[in-house]
């Protein structure tokens, strides 16, 4: 049986999320509360392989079904390796973009839809995040903060690719309204982190009781 707390964080490029994990490890560790901080596509050193090719610029020809299954492949060792173990000894699992993002950014970026949920159905093998905090913020704006020649091959691509993995986003927030928790990022840093944290002292109420 689970018993950790596992949470992930999502949102475009740009969005303002590794600024907002770091005020998120930030609150762990001010109150000495030990969690597993963990990062997709990545995490192993099996997936950290993984994640060199998918980004990699000049793997401009990969297919969009090859880019899905190599997340939800990375996916797969990160589960079995690290987040469904710690999961199980009761800790609190941090991880930087989950399954929502492949559903977000393949299923509707790269327009694969449903088959995008199958595959990794058998990726997570049961293990969602308890909550997802998603960074909302429109991705054109998010983008022009990343220098064009800092752009890995996701983050290069097209205007209508970023607005369609946004949207898929958004619809995620409304089908699962219970886990996603929504942010408006695009306030303040120190704004987005008060809301986080706000949300954070919920959950570490909940864990208490
Ligand atoms: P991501 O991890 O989502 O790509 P980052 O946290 O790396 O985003 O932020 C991208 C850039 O935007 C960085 O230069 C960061 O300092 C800046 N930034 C982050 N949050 C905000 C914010 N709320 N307002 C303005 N700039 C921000
Ligand atoms: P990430 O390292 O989080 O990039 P950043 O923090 O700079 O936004 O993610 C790398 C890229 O991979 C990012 O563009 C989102 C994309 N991605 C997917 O397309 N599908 C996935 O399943 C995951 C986990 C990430």
């Amino acid at each position: 049986m689970k018993k950790g707390v596992f949470i992930s964080v999502e949102g475009p490029d740009g969005s303002g999320k590794s600024t907002q994990i770091r005020n998120i490890r930030r609150f762990f560790a001010d109150r000495e509360i030990d969690i597993v901080f963990t990062r997709e596509p990545g995490g192993t050193a099996i997936g950290e392989r993984i994640r060199e090719i998918i980004l990699d610029k000049a793997c401009a020809e990969m297919d969009n079904m090859t880019e899905a299954m190599l997340y939800a492949a990375a996916r797969a060792q990160h589960v079995a390796q690290i987040i469904k173990p710690a999961l199980a000894e009761g800790k609190i699992v941090i991880c930087d973009r989950f399954v929502d993002s492949s559903i977000a950014y393949q299923g509707y970026g790269r327009n694969l839809g449903e088959s995008v949920t199958v595959i990794n159905d058998y990726a997570i093998a049961g293990c969602m995040p308890d909550i997802t905090f998603l960074l909302k913020m429109d991705p054109k704006i998010g983008r022009r903060r990343i220098k064009q020649d800092q752009q890995d091959r996701l983050e290069q691509e097209q205007d209508e690719f970023h607005l369609r993995t946004f949207e898929g986003y958004l619809e995620l927030e409304k089908k699962y309204p219970d886990r996603i928790v929504g942010i408006d990022a695009t306030g303040s840093i120190e704004q987005i982190k008060a809301d986080i944290y706000e949300k954070l002292e919920e959950v570490l109420k909940s864990v208490a009781e």
